[in-house]
């Protein structure tokens, strides 16, 4: 679909407005019941439209029967909109568009009061939010649901225009990065390999120059010693790959933003093998993979000045005679050894090679990883916010106060030194579980371990980056890439 601004609606096409509860219209909507003679009031009067958020109704006028005129959108109470509800409304005008076979619309859902966002805000917004309600992933489906819609137009007013190019082209490249972090997530474990990950990356830098890409394979990792991704890798046909992406956008010296995503194409749980239930959705866990990637993606589409790497260890998580198993030691790149505990705790065995790696290659301004590390995280934040963990309160900060602007929202947890005792162990430095309580926190004690001389931020994405409700609406969402660009277009006060 092609997203546009625009100034004036376009006759040809069904103009899309919103209504609410108490029957009034915004400015568009009022010129359009004016023209009509009331129509729309009279919609309204008979109760064939009620206004209720998301509640969709074809307007056909005798002048144009063979598409509708407009389409009216249920906007709830005017005073009481938020960015859920604006979420709502516009993906379900575009999904009815769509069903009706509808090729170009203009969109007058811009003229929305959403709390106190901007216009730059809600054009960025619908840009995004659009896009998603027409993302398909059916390339295994032999029958497929067609998207017809076509051309999307954003009605803005002259005065906006500046502001809304920008919006615009901020929100089509996050969509553009999200899409892609969805592709890749939901891609299956028997395509999506280590290897296929790396072939992605080259694709993506083929498409931008501005990225250099290199890849370490498990040679390369002997070398440096990073025995706890060799030791994960272990059972696992695929070979491991770690996968380097560095974008240079900002100043020659400028310490880079450093992003490090889990990217597990597959996780049984090893040895401490998963349960059968437990283990669908392990596809997914080289989410934090796609994280990073679809930045990259939305990075490069925008040309940010700033310099931006990438580390992505990518591993498969598989029991077997030749897997590593609990009680082995591993002597992670750092130097420090690591107890296994359960082999099910991989995320953060390959994060900490990744993250001394990073440190020791690109010296960053900040790391942040991106990880589906804990089921823990699931039960203490749903499928609804990040966890977020970090030893740099300021770094915190800026990532909670991205997630708010882009409504892809984090939740901080404390990594209290007193949790550290969890994860004691009585023959190597550290152990790599630390019991069932604050799973999550252990979890990111753990990293915390690794990252010491560095600003470092932890998002444990696993209730977010894929939704699990049921079987048959599980899909990879694409966060948290609309927070990571948001954070980096506020990093270059953009
Ligand atoms: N990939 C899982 C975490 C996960 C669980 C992601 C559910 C998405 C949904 C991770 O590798 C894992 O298995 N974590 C264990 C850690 C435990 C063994 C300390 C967990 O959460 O149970
Ligand atoms: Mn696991
Ligand atoms: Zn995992």
């Amino acid at each position: 679909m092609n997203l546009s601004l625009s100034t004036k609606t376009n006759p040809q096409h069904t103009l899309i407005l919103g209504i609410f509860e108490d029957g009034s219209l915004t400015a568009s909507g009022k010129a359009l019941d004016h023209a009509e003679k009331g129509l729309i009031a009279q919609l309204f009067k008979n109760k064939t439209v009620s206004g209720k958020c998301g509640e969709c109704f074809p307007v056909l006028l005798q002048t144009t029967k063979h598409q509708p005129a407009a389409l009216l959108v249920g906007c709830g109470k005017a005073k009481e909109i938020k960015e859920s509800d604006y979420r709502k409304l516009i993906t379900a005008a575009v999904k009815t568009l769509n069903s009706l076979q509808i090729k170009a619309a203009d969109s007058a859902l811009t003229e929305i009061n959403v709390g106190k966002r901007s216009l730059a805000w809600r054009v960025k917004f619908h840009a995004e939010v659009s896009m998603e309600a027409l993302y398909r992933f059916d390339h295994y489906k032999t029958s497929k649901d067609p998207v017809h819609l076509q051309k999307l137009s954003l009605l803005i007013d002259t005065k906006d225009q500046a502001a809304a190019k920008i919006a615009l082209a901020q929100g089509t490249a996050i969509a553009n990065g999200a899409a892609y972090a969805k592709d890749l997530g939901n891609e299956p474990s028997n395509v999506c390999t280590p290897s296929y990950l790396a072939q992605q990356a080259k694709v993506l830098v083929k498409a931008f120059p501005s990225i250099k890409l290199n890849v370490l394979d498990e040679k390369a990792m002997e070398k440096l010693g990073m025995g706890a991704i060799l030791g994960v890798t272990k059972g696992s046909a695929e070979p491991a790959k770690l996968i380097c992406l560095e974008y240079r956008g900002g100043a020659k010296k400028a310490a880079p933003v450093a992003l490090v995503g889990k990217g597990i194409t597959f996780d049984t749980g090893g040895n401490s093998l998963k349960s059968p239930e437990n283990m669908v959705g392990m596809k997914y866990d080289m989410c934090g993979a796609a994280t990073v990637m679809g930045v990259f993606k939305a990075v490069a589409e925008l040309k940010l000045p700033i310099n931006l790497v990438g580390v992505i260890p990518a591993v498969e998580n598989m029991p077997g005679g030749n897997a590593y198993k609990p009680e082995d030691i591993l002597t992670s790149l750092s130097g420090t050894t690591i107890e296994v505990i359960s082999t099910d705790a991989e995320g953060r065995l390959i994060l900490c090679d990744a993250l001394t790696y990073c440190e020791r290659t690109y010296q960053p301004e900040v790391v942040i990883d991106i990880a589906t590390l804990t089921g823990a995280v699931v039960i203490a934040l749903g499928f609804h916010a990040t966890g977020l963990m970090s030893n740099d309160q300021a770094l915190a900060d800026d990532l909670l106060k991205a997630g708010i602007d882009s409504h892809d929202r984090a939740w901080q947890l404390p990594l209290w030194d007193d949790y550290q005792e969890q994860i004691k162990s009585p023959y190597a430095d550290i152990a790599n579980t630390g019991g069932r309580s604050a799973g999550s926190i252990t979890a990111g004690c753990f990293l915390s371990r690794f990252t010491k001389n560095m600003r470092w931020a932890h998002l444990d994405v696993a209730g977010t980056a894929a939704m699990m409700m049921g079987t048959s609406d599980r899909m990879a969402t694409g966060r948290p890439v609309p927070m990571l660009v948001q954070y980096l277009l506020n990093h270059a006060g953009e």
